[in-house]
């Protein structure tokens, strides 16, 4: 077994535990994806099964199947639409690889380290018109759109962080713009999605969308901690690839907006020069790290705040669950 299967079959405990309520769904997404993705030519697909054979947490599935299973009961279009979003979240990865000049994702070498960067455009590509097709099939114009404008909005939203590239002066006003587009847009799509397949009313889709968003931000922060300060073994990815492509995250905006003059232009120096080890030491000792989990966490509080009106039950509670585990995440 891969180290990639070996994850996404053993996964952290504490998911493996938040998901226990949708396990058994969570398997028919996998079959349904496995069903679903391939190619009658070969060497095409051997691409595309590296594409979905890699071991992700599958948390775009989950929240669609949790907001689903929060609101009523979850049915077959729930598995379509689960597996419909990982595909998007899939290509919208083999296509940020490609921008991040990446090596390593989910414990394997991306579609570019392997192939090359046309092919992982074309993969992209194949994954995102396969999706399209797939949320087709449900029947719901209603959700088609969603999925089809949440997607658009995450393409600006790498855009938008593209075209920041170098830019050290970018404000945390800006910085939450650009990842609330590129991560937490799905996130809110997969909760409404999830809802909204389970007949739940227009003031609690609003709010899973809400609280998907906010886990979204949530999450895309830790992602950004685990960037500067994590290594390879731990996430499985490409790490330090945020300095490397002279992205501003919000540990070192913070960093940044503490020092004034002098010191500040030192330290834009030094995030111009990627130097990983000397600008580790310098947002640990401006507390930069300590106030990005701070925003992490409220990020969380606030996803949680989102579902509180609603009416206790388990697949909520995994919810608040998986918020928590975005802002805290080790990998
Ligand atoms: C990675 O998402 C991309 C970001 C939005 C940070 P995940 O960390 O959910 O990736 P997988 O699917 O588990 O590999
Ligand atoms: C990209 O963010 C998130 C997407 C929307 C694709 P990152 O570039 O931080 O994601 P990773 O770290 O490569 O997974
Ligand atoms: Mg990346
Ligand atoms: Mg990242």
């Amino acid at each position: 077994m891969s180290q990639a299967d070996q994850t996404l079959v053993e996964g952290s405990p504490k998911l493996r535990q938040l998901l226990s309520c949708i396990a058994d769904d969570l398997s028919a997404v996998e079959q349904r994806l496995q069903s679903e993705l391939h190619s009658r030519v070969p060497q095409v697909d051997e691409v595309v099964r590296h594409g979905y054979r890699l071991g992700g947490k599958r948390l775009r599935p989950a929240l669609v199947l949790l907001a689903g299973q929060a609101t009523g009961e979850l049915s077959d279009e729930h598995l379509t639409l689960a597996a419909v979003v990982e595909m998007i979240h899939t290509a919208t990865l083999v296509h940020d690889d490609v921008l991040d000049e990446a090596q390593l994702r989910r414990h394997e070498d991306t579609v570019n380290a392997r192939w090359n960067n046309e092919t992982s455009v074309l993969l992209g590509d194949f994954l995102f018109s396969h999706s399209f097709y797939l949320a087709s099939t449900t029947g719901s114009a209603e959700a088609c759109q969603t999925i089809g404008r949440a997607t658009n909005v995450v393409c600006e939203g790498e855009m938008q962080q593209t075209l920041s590239e170098g830019d050290f002066g970018l404000s945390q006003a800006d910085y939450l713009a650009i990842i609330t587009a590129k991560t937490a847009e799905l996130c809110a799509c997969c909760c409404e999605l999830g809802a909204r397949q389970s007949g739940a009313d227009d003031a609690t889709i609003e709010r899973l969308a809400s609280f998907g968003r906010n886990l979204g931000i949530a999450f895309q922060i830790a992602d950004d901690l685990l960037d500067l300060m994590s290594d390879e073994k731990a996430t499985g990815k490409t790490t330090g690839a945020d300095l490397a492509k002279r992205k501003m995250t919000l540990p070192l905006i913070h960093a940044r907006d503490a020092l004034v003059n002098g010191p500040r232009a030192n330290f834009v120096d030094l995030l111009e020069s990627a130097d990983l080890e000397r600008i580790r030491a310098q947002v640990k000792l401006l507390g930069s790290l300590d106030y990005a989990n701070r925003m992490a966490t409220n990020y969380a509080r606030r996803a949680a705040a989102d579902l509180a009106e609603l009416p206790a039950n388990p697949a909520l509670e995994s919810l608040v669950g998986l918020a928590n585990f975005a802002a805290a995440r080790t990998s």
